[in-house]
């Protein structure tokens, strides 16, 4: 009749002995009923490190930012993804390259309603890209985006 050892036991105390180094592989507590897992000690923890996601969003396609993110009459820098995403109105969304048409830096900033770059002082409207103060002369590049909901994608 030792019917209680079942798989859940033996994968409890086969975890525990995993990660205890094998305290008492033997089951020597005396203990013949499942509530002998609560005398395994329950501290040498999880010594793996936190799982870290992986760089696919195939769920999410390739979730920017939250609307929330994006300010009216404002914009966000996403320098990692060398975006700027700008709301010029209430749920109005552009996208532009962040990547300054002067020489070459990432714009830093939006604000008072321009893109600023901090290198030469270039700064580009929200609504369309376009140079409201040199030395830049050609307006930033546009980039294609989705509202999902809340979540703005790249396209
Ligand atoms: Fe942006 Fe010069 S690189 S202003």
């Amino acid at each position: 009749m030792n019917q209680p050892a079942t798989r859940r036991t033996a994968l409890a105390t086969g975890t525990a002995a995993l990660a205890a180094g094998c305290v008492g592989c033997g089951g020597g507590n005396g203990g013949s009923s499942p509530a002998s897992a609560s005398a395994v000690p329950s501290s040498p923890a999880p010594a793996s490190p936190a799982p870290t996601s992986p760089v696919s969003d195939s769920s999410d396609e390739r979730a920017l930012a939250s609307t929330r993110d994006i300010p009216e009459g404002g914009g966000k820098v996403f320098g990692e993804h060398k975006i700027v995403v700008t709301q010029p109105k209430k749920g109005e969304f552009r996208a532009f390259s962040a990547v300054c048409t002067h020489m070459g830096c990432t714009v830093s900033k939006v604000a008072d309603g321009t893109i600023d770059c901090p290198c030469h002082g270039s700064r580009f409207r929200i609504a369309d890209g376009a140079v409201a103060h040199g030395p830049a002369t050609r307006p930033l590049p546009k980039k294609s985006i989705k509202v999902e909901g809340n979540s703005i994608h790249l396209t």
